[in-house]
């Protein structure tokens, strides 16, 4: 039952039962109007108190039913608020917990509304590129203020009821219980008689509510150049403002109506529910048992182990911190604290927090100290050999039951497994670095992982806020397979005729936060050599633009050697364009008999993006990956890939499969088409009219 409906002393008690969060769905719904018609046709109730039971007095729309009919179906919500409004018996919304989205919306609705200490109120709608469409861009304004309410609608941030408490939102602070005390709030409204105030009828007072817009509009556009929901917020805030409520309220939800159509709010919406589809693997179900993990064993205090250690220190779990000499270990242990003096600085933490955090590393030298630790994770050199001799001491020391996780990025996580006697406890735990910052983890199911491992993992990424997306064994795993076909065409196009700041400013006007020239020269460009002479070796068949091995020949390494694709001011990060670099470009294109040609940046946008979505399908064919969205997810937290175009595989969607697998075959008869290997399951689906995210 969604609703429960009941009457004590002549208050009629509706409350909303649909966990969760008492989303809005249908159910729910329809007995909130059923709710309030009964009160009213009993004479013996004189007053309606609307309540949430368990976690929230309520989160807003279903998620569960997004994209069904049920999310139209009468009664919508417009109704349901109307029904509360126009009751001829008072109607007190009670708030605990959480009242975002549309369970604001409804709460608005009532006449009167009490509420509880520490919930969170929100209309989070822009969030999904959508704005409140039941009422909240008229009704917030006229029930917090003009200010408060656009600052809300517009940043779609929670609020703790606490801060609104003077606002005019709530009636009454209640503390203590507080569907008692919401009772003989609605007795008392009962007693003191109609005209019961409803929100809409209250005035907009704002001494200057057209340059306060404005304001508004401008730093919208600074924040917001792509997403056009706050943008379209503040319209309809202004509608009411000078037009009033009824026009106001159309106008609203003419805006809703477009915004749901938008790419941007499609994006947004897919990235929503791409994070939580992540979480959900096919054969292994929510009820998994999983381990417990409270003790954390990191092996090596590099780069990447301290990143890691941070992770865990935050969410206040106890890590083991091992490293084979000492200065190794003192070194990484002062980057940690470098790392979180850097936040103190920022104001981000105090220096309380800080040596809290630092207190729960226990550093050591020893392997046996790893014994009692529940997950260990292993960030050494990327050498097999090294990989091999520490999961074997691993297998030792560790006790049985404990998850043993490697974070290499590019060698077979099968074959560290088969260095122990307990494969099946092996997975990969592929960070990004920073590890402390990045939001991705990709966790690496190996052949033999069992199923309660990848539970367990991926119920721990949630506590340290990663978004996990599960990928198979394969050489880059998802993430950095997908870029090595990026990175080649980027290099293929260097050598037909363009130059890397050419390349870089196309990429980064279609959106993505750093070009393939800068992130090389940020992340190193021996390290793309070093993976180069690797498939050299192992696939000699595989063509490369041999125009970066001439770079790193040259010494220049990126930022850390103060040269790199481009020329880097000592101290200064900002990427400035080589004459020599340039010239070395041309003048290997020359050697290489190629006649240089003019390339657009329609042209590199899309053999950049391109590339990706062919080895995205590629990876979805071999099962490397389980769905597109995990895909997508991979590359909107990982790699900077436009947030507002939901990454490649929803974007391959929006410019149609169609179209993809034709530009697909176009490259393939050009110079260096044999790059090109269009992917069957594009070819597949462009003729079934199909999509990757269906
Ligand atoms: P790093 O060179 O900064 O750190 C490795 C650390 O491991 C060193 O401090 C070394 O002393 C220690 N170590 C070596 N052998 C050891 C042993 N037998 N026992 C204990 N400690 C030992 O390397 P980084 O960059 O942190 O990489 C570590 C792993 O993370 C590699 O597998 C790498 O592929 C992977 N990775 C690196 C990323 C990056 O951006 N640097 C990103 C994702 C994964």
């Amino acid at each position: 039952m969604a609703v429960d409906y009941s009457i004590r002393d002549g208050v009629a008690v509706i409350m909303l039962d649909n966990p969760p969060v008492n989303g809005l769905g249908h159910a729910t719904r329809l007995g909130i109007v059923e709710g309030i018609g009964r009160a009213n046709s009993d004479a013996t109730v004189r007053a309606i108190v609307l309540i949430g039971a368990g976690k929230a007095f309520s989160g807003g729309a279903d998620i569960t039913e997004f994209n069904t009919p049920k999310a139209t179906q009468e009664p919508t919500l417009l109704t349901v608020i109307k029904a509360v409004d126009g009751s001829a018996k008072p109607v007190v919304a009670a708030i605990h917990a959480v009242a975002m989205g549309g369970g604001l919306e409804l709460a608005l609705g009532a006449h009167y509304r009490v509420a509880a200490p520490d919930a969170q109120i929100a209309l989070p709608e822009v969030k999904l590129g959508l704005l409140p469409g039941a009422g909240g861009t008229q009704r917030l304004p006229r029930a917090v203020g003009l200010e408060t309410a656009l600052n809300m609608i517009v940043s779609g941030t929670p609020v703790p009821s606490e801060q609104l408490a003077q606002s005019g939102l709530f009636d009454a602070f209640i503390q203590g219980d507080l569907l008692d005390a919401a009772l003989s709030f609605a007795r008392g409204a009962a007693d003191r008689g109609g005209p019961y105030p409803k929100v809409r009828e209250r005035r907009i007072e704002h001494a200057n509510a057209e340059g306060f817009i404005q304001f508004a509009r401008n730093s919208v556009a600074a924040v917001a150049r792509h997403f056009p929901a706050p943008h379209k917020a503040i319209d309809a805030i202004e509608k009411g403002v000078k037009e009033g409520f009824e026009r106001g309220l159309a106008f609203e939800r003419e805006c809703f109506l477009a915004l749901v159509q938008t790419p941007e709010s499609r994006a947004l919406r897919h990235a929503f529910f791409g994070e939580r589809a992540a979480g959900k693997i096919a054969d292994v179900p929510s009820n998994t048992p999983v381990r417990k993990i409270e003790q954390i064993g990191i092996v090596g205090a590099g780069t990447m182990g301290g990143g890691i250690a941070m992770n865990f220190l935050n969410a206040k779990l106890p890590v083991t911190l091992l490293e084979t000499k000492q200065d190794a270990l003192d070194r990484g242990l002062a980057t940690i604290r470098r790392n979180y003096e850097a936040q103190v600085k920022k104001g981000k933490l105090t220096q309380q927090q800080v040596e809290d955090r630092i207190a729960l590393i226990r550093p050591t030298l020893s392997f046996t100290d790893l014994a009692q630790a529940d997950l260990i994770i292993e960030a050494v050199f990327e050498e097999l050999d090294v990989k091999q001799q520490v999961f074997r001491q691993l297998d030792e020391v560790a006790k049985p039951g404990a998850i043993l996780a490697s974070n290499t990025s590019t060698l077979d996580l099968n074959r560290i497994a088969s260095f122990t006697k307990r494969p099946g406890d092996v997975i990969g735990m592929h960070f990004f670095s920073p590890a402390n910052v990045m939001k991705l983890l990709e966790v690496v199911r190996g052949k033999e992982t069992s199923k309660d491992v990848l539970a367990s993992v991926m119920q721990l990424a949630k506590k340290i806020k990663k978004t996990a997306v599960v990928s198979g064994v394969c050489d880059g795993f998802i993430g950095n397979r997908m870029i090595e076909q990026y990175i080649r065409q980027a290099l293929f196009m260097l050598e037909e005729g363009a130059l890397p700041a050419q390349v870089d400013r196309a990429i980064e006007q279609f959106g993505f936060a750093m070009g393939p020239f800068r992130m090389s020269d940020l992340a190193g460009n021996d390290i793309g050599w070093a993976i180069r002479k690797r498939r050299y070796r192992e696939q000699p068949e595989l063509r490369y633009a041999r125009v970066a091995d001439r770079l790193c020949e040259m010494g220049r390494f990126g930022q850390k050697t103060g040269a790199g694709w481009y020329d880097y001011a000592p101290g200064k990060r900002d990427a400035i364009p080589s004459q020599a670099v340039d010239e070395m470009i041309v003048g290997f294109s020359a050697e290489q008999g190629v006649a240089r040609r003019e390339i657009g940046d329609e042209e590199i946008v899309e053999r950049l993006v391109l590339s990706l979505v062919n080895e995205g399908a590629k990876i979805l064919e071999e099962g490397i990956a389980a769905k597109a969205s995990d895909i997508d997810m991979v590359y909107l937290t990982g790699y900077g890939f436009p947030l507002w175009r939901g990454g490649p595989m929803l974007y391959a969607d929006t410019i149609g499969l169609f179209n993809v697998d034709r530009a697909l075959r176009k490259y393939a008869a050009q110079p260096n088409g044999d790059a090109w290997q269009p992917a069957a399951r594009i070819a597949g689906l462009a003729a079934a009219n199909g999509r990757f995210n269906a």
